[in-house]
C-alpha cells in the first residue's frame, strides 16, 4: 500500500467505536493499546519535532504551522499531501490495512515532524534520549472539553461521548482516550525547563498568532523574512485551514471522521464553552478545577 493513499481499498466495516484499554493506568483506544510495544520501543531521531496536546487543544493548527515554517512558507510544498501524512502520528494504530504511525515514521525522512496525543510519562524514552525538541500546545479545560466532545461524536473509531452532561463527568474523571487533561498539561509544564519543551497555549495563538509563529520559528532554529511570515500567518488561520483539503481531514473516510455530524475544522474560537455548560455544570466544573489544579502554576485563559 502506498503512503500516498492509505485509506484506499480499505473496507468500512473494520471502523469501529474502539473501547479504551489501560497502558500504565491511561485510557488509550484499544488498538494503540494492543500495539503499545512498537510506540514504547520507537527510535526517535536527534532532529525529530515532536508536537504533543492534550486531543483537540490545536494539535493540526501547531502542525500546518510548523510545517509551513519547515518548508520556508511554501505552500505548494505544505500541500503535498494531508495532515496526518506530513507529520504523522506516533501512536496510531488500527485492524485495517492502514500504517501504524511507527510504521509510517520508519518510512518518512529526516527531519521528521511528529504528531503525538501521549502524556509525558508516556512519550517514548528515546526522545528525551535523543534530546530532540517538542512543541506542546495546551488549551484551556472548558473549550477542550466542548471540542472534544464534538469530535467523539464525529470521529466514529472513539467511544461514544453519549450526552453532553454525561461526556463533562468522564472528561473531569479522565475515563476518556489519553485520559487526564489535568494530568496532560501539567504533566508536560512541570518538566518543561527539563527538556527542550516550547509550551505554547491555543487561547494565545488566538489572540496574535504572528507573535506565536514567531515563537515557534525562533524554538525550530529558522529566520524567515516577514514576508514568509505573512504568508504562514494568513495561510494557517482558521479559515483558510478550513478550506484547505490537505489541513481539514476531509480526505478521511466518514466511516472514520463524519463531518456532516460536526465538522473537524468547527469554531476554532476561545470561549465557546458558554454556549454548552449550564450555570451548574460551570460551577461544578470550576471547583472540581481547582482541587486538581489549585498546587499548579499554569494559568488559562477562558475569554480573550
Ligand atoms: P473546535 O472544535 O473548538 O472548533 P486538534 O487539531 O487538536 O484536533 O484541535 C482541533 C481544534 O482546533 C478544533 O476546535 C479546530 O476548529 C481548532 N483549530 C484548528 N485549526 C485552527 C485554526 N487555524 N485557528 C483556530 N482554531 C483552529
Amino acid at each position: 500500500m502506498s503512503l500516498e493513499d492509505p485509506l484506499s481499498g480499505i473496507p468500512a466495516n473494520v471502523w469501529k467505536r474502539f473501547p479504551l484499554k489501560l497502558v500504565e493506568g491511561v485510557p488509550l483506544m484499544e488498538p494503540i493499546a494492543d500495539n503499545w510495544a512498537q510506540v514504547a520501543s520507537f527510535e526517535a531521531l536527534p532532529d525529530d519535532l515532536l508536537i504533543a496536546t492534550y486531543p483537540k487543544a490545536g494539535t493540526t493548527w501547531m502542525q500546518e504551522i510548523v510545517d509551513l515554517i519547515a518548508t520556508d512558507g511554501d505552500l505548494l510544498k505544505s500541500r503535498r499531501a494531508p495532515t496526518h501524512l506530513r507529520c504523522p502520528f506516533l501512536e496510531i494504530c488500527s485492524p485495517a490495512r492502514v500504517l501504524s504511525g511507527v510504521e509510517q515514521l520508519s518510512k518518512a525522512t529526516s527531519p521528521r515532524m511528529i504528531k503525538t496525543h501521549l502524556p509525558i510519562q508516556l512519550i517514548p524514552k528515546s526522545f528525551w534520549e535523543q534530546g530532540c525538541k517538542l512543541i506542546y500546545v495546551a488549551r484551556n479545560a472548558k473549550d477542550n472539553a466542548v471540542s472534544y466532545y464534538h469530535f467523539h461524536r464525529m470521529n466514529k473509531t472513539q467511544p461514544d461521548p453519549g450526552l453532553w452532561e454525561e461526556f463533562i463527568v468522564s472528561f473531569m474523571e479522565g475515563k476518556v482516550a489519553w485520559g487526564s487533561w489535568y494530568d496532560h498539561v501539567k504533566g508536560f509544564w512541570e518538566q518543561r525547563k527539563k527538556h527542550r519543551i516550547l509550551y505554547v497555549f491555543f487561547e494565545d495563538m488566538k489572540e496574535d498568532p504572528k507573535r506565536e509563529i514567531l515563537k515557534v520559528m525562533q524554538f525550530m532554529g529558522k529566520d524567515l523574512s516577514d514576508e514568509k511570515i505573512k504568508i504562514i500567518t494568513q495561510n494557517t488561520s482558521f479559515q483558510v485551514m478550513k478550506d484547505n483539503p490537505m489541513a481539514n481531514y476531509s480526505s478521511f473516510p466518514p466511516a472514520i471522521l463524519d463531518h456532516s455530524i460536526s465538522p473537524f475544522m468547527r469554531k476554532g474560537v476561545v470561549g465557546d464553552w458558554k454556549t454548552h455548560f449550564t450555570v451548574a455544570e460551570s460551577e461544578a466544573f470550576e471547583a472540581d478545577y481547582r482541587r486538581k489544579m489549585g498546587q499548579c502554576s499554569l494559568r488559562f485563559r477562558l475569554h480573550i
